[in-house]
């Protein structure tokens, strides 16, 4: 209906009226739609891990209801599989049930950077690094658009927290911007290709998101080449005219009869460039244009039974077994054991978070019954909740019930985790604590049954020191969708090894955390004052134990590291530099199992500070007992260097880089290095560059004592290290002020300043 060159037709016949009636919403969920000129209208939907189709009305916190649907891991577990293949059949199955539903645009992923967490939506985003959270976005995206279907990558910028979401000002230096919190969608964007784009609801160092000319047009799409759509998120607008200014080119839900006059008014006026509308309405053509078109269906059904194996299978690999002492599990119960399932999570599964993201789950498995389903013939399994979810009055009742169940069992699985109301879109949480009644139960039923398994439900990272030391193995579940139940089953009970890796930091306290004097801000601003020291970056920096790093996770096998090697071409001066490091991977264990092989580039001192270890490579391997593979990884000048805030642009620091290998952040296995050669770039020294700075640039001392020798004075100042190490922090053109020292005004004239 409008390719390309109709799209430019139809704008010369709309109005502008109807151009500025295009740059809104036609109410929650649509967009688009001119009847006179049979421009259809487009339907979009949330939401990241399961359709939320709201067929009439709806709302954005998920209260009002919506088509049942498929509930897969949210974001937070299926960051921790650190698996971009399973991503993308998620991706895709989501999308396959949106095209049953006339669904033109899914509103997902999010990718926000769990920068404290205390985040109410972290349960939505992948993870506290850059690098995996880009990966896992960018597979979703994939797997959402190969099937015909739109993706919206959300929320950019910046929107780390719900307190204050929408007038809050995330003030972030230039270096945190790009290093962190940026490059996420700057590879889903460049890689994947999304049709949409959210912008969300803060402000970013004070302008508002949704007119931030800066991040919409010149990093966007100027620099990072964004074709597609720019949509606010639901109510983020605060100025339409100026937003259309910066780049935003849909307002959801439309302000009919505000936004669309202010429009209308400013192109009239002049104070809007007309072209600019234009442009916007072209990409708002252009998408109903490569949409499914809402209509009629664009698939009658989808498969929902293997949907749910799906989300059986991703449940399972999402898991991350975080301890297992004495080989607790994978349990083996024989005809006749007992085993005590104790909390009430095992029968009130929480398998996702609340808001715009929650599904009306088409089912949900019961852990408890798929358990006992699950266990052999004669396997006797007693329940007890020993809690009532958030604090109930019957605690003490509950959990003497559960101590006697435990204490009459061979093994006791306990399900703890955070009740929904501690989590979610709209607030941020205030503590890391699971409820004091589940943590005062851990130590009751370890004293009576020492053979403890702790099952978690939680959404973002919970602190498990303080209770953990009493369990033989703990398993962090996350929130992972209608299935989980079905998956834990099979985890207990090994019919699938547990390969997830934490894609956060689970700190020994709040109190450790690197945003955590920064949180959430006050009166309308946010600091952050961490800068690039987010998450593992932050905690290695200041060598802080945790409770467990970012990338672990335990399987039911072992696995051996060996033979690092590295091969070098091109170089950073020819901007052609590739780093190949390899390695063999070998499962020395008696089951197969899933590896998670890391590649962190370790930093030398720079001129900047920079993290010890950043991600720059991952791969999952999987193995049968006694199988090697090998992994490889391949590096570019990116990935050894840091945003200049003087360049405005990513730089390499020469130096000896380290290589390593490792299957957590903390658990390197192998190391090599890579000697980074880069010419001596003559600095850009100037007036206000110190002393220091010219003479250890080769080229500026260079000129320094030319400029000094055809002055006639003495240099003999500059042979004085002492000296040099006194003043050498002073800017050169304010050194005339000592007459003694030779720096004359005649001097910085010869050297142009
Ligand atoms: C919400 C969320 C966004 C969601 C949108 C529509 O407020 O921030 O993620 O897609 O509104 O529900």
């Amino acid at each position: 209906m409008t390719s390309g060159s109709s799209a430019s037709s139809l704008l010369s016949q709309l109005t502008l009226e109807e151009k500025a009636a295009l740059c809104l919403g036609r109410d929650i969920w649509h967009a688009g739609g001119v009847e006179r000129l049979g421009i259809p209208t487009i339907v979009m939907s949330d939401g990241p891990h399961g359709l939320r189709r709201q067929p009439d009305g709806g709302d954005i916190v998920g209260i009002g209801g919506s088509v049942p649907a498929t509930c897969f891991p949210t974001a937070s577990a299926l960051g921790s599989s650190w698996d971009p293949e399973l991503a993308r059949r998620i991706g895709a199955a989501v999308a396959d049930e949106a095209l049953v539903q006339d669904v033109d645009v899914v509103l997902g992923p999010g990718i926000n950077i769990k920068r404290s967490p205390l985040c109410g939506r972290n349960f939505e985003y992948v993870s506290e690094d850059p690098l995996l959270s880009g990966v896992i976005g960018a597979a979703i995206v994939d797997g959402i658009q190969g099937q015909g279907v739109g993706a919206c990558v959300k929320h950019f910028a910046v929107n780390n927290q719900e307190t204050d979401r929408v007038r809050v000002s995330a003030d972030v230096d230039e270096r945190a911007l790009r290093e962190i919190y940026l490059p996420a969608f700057e590879r889903v964007i460049t890689q994947a290709r999304p049709w949409t784009v959210m912008c969300s609801y803060n402000l970013v160092n004070g302008v508002p998101a949704s007119q931030h000319h800066v991040l919409l047009t010149e990093i966007l799409r100027d620099e990072w080449g964004f074709d597609g759509l720019v949509m606010s998120d639901w109510g983020a607008v605060a100025d339409r005219v100026a937003a259309v200014a910066a780049g935003l080119d849909l307002e959801m839900p439309p302000n009919s009869g505000i936004s669309d006059v202010a429009i209308v008014d400013a192109v009239r006026s002049g104070a809007l460039d007309e072209s600019l509308l234009d442009a916007s309405v072209a990409r708002v053509l252009a998408l109903v244009d490569r949409a499914p078109k809402a209509g009629p269906a664009q698939a009658d059904s989808f498969n929902a039974d293997a949907h749910h194996l799906l989300a059986r299978e991703a449940a399972a690999e999402c898991a991350v077994l975080l301890k297992n002492d004495d080989a607790t599990l994978p349990l083996q119960p024989s005809p006749g054991d007992t085993i005590a399932v104790i909390g009430e999570f095992a029968r009130t599964p929480r398998y996702q978070g609340a808001g715009s993201s929650q599904v009306n789950a088409i089912r949900i498995d019961e852990p408890l019954a798929e358990f006992r389903s699950a266990v052999p013939e004669g396997v006797d399994v007693v329940f007890a909740p020993g809690f009532g979810i958030g604090e109930t009055e019957r605690d003490d009742l509950l959990a003497s019930e559960a101590v006697d169940v435990a204490r009459r069992a061979g093994t006791v699985v306990l399900f703890l985790g955070l009740p929904a109301i501690d989590e979610s879109e709209g607030y941020d949480r205030v503590h890391l604590e699971l409820p004091a009644n589940q943590v005062a139960l851990v130590p009751r039923l370890a004293e009576v049954n020492p053979r403890l398994v702790v099952v978690l439900a939680n959404g973002s990272a919970v602190q498990v020191a303080g209770w953990g030391s009493h369990a033989k193995a703990i398993l962090e579940c996350w929130l992972s969708g209608q299935a989980a139940g079905g998956a834990i089953a099979d985890l207990l009970l090994g019919r699938v090894a547990p390969s997830g890796r934490l894609a956060e930091t689970l700190p020994l306290r709040l109190q450790d955390t690197p945003s955590y004097l920064n949180f959430p801000g006050e009166l309308g601003h946010v600091r952050y004052g961490e800068g690039v020291f987010v998450g593992y970056r932050g905690f290695d920096a200041v060598d802080r134990d945790v409770s467990y790093p970012f990338g672990h996770g335990l399987s039911y096998t072992m696995f051996e590291y060996a033979n690092p090697r590295t091969s070098v071409s091109g170089s950073a001066e020819t901007d052609d530099l590739r780093v190949t490091v390899q390695a063999e991977v070998t499962n020395t264990g008696s089951m197969r199992g899933r590896e998670v092989v890391q590649l962190y580039v370790e930093n030398p001192r720079s001129a900047v500070a920079r993290p010890i270890r950043e991600l720059r490579g991952f791969s999952k391997v999987d193995l049968a007992p006694g199988q090697s593979t090998t992994v490889a990884f391949s590096l570019g000048a990116r990935d050894f260097s840091y945003w200049s805030v003087q360049r405005h642009g990513w730089v390499i620091d020469p130096g000896r880089y380290g290589l390593a290998i490792g299957a957590s952040s903390r658990d390197i296995r192998l190391t090599d290095q890579v000697d980074v050669e880069i010419p001596s770039a003559s600095a850009q020294l100037d007036g206000n560059s110190s002393l220091e700075e010219w003479m250890s640039d080769p080229e500026g001392a260079a000129a320094l004592r030319k400029a000094i020798d055809e002055s006639g004075a003495s240099a003999e100042a500059l042979a004085d290290e002492e000296l040099i190490r006194v003043i050498g922090n002073f800017p050169i053109a304010r050194l005339t002020v000592f007459p003694g020292f030779g720096i004359t005004k005649e001097i910085l004239d010869k050297l142009g300043l």
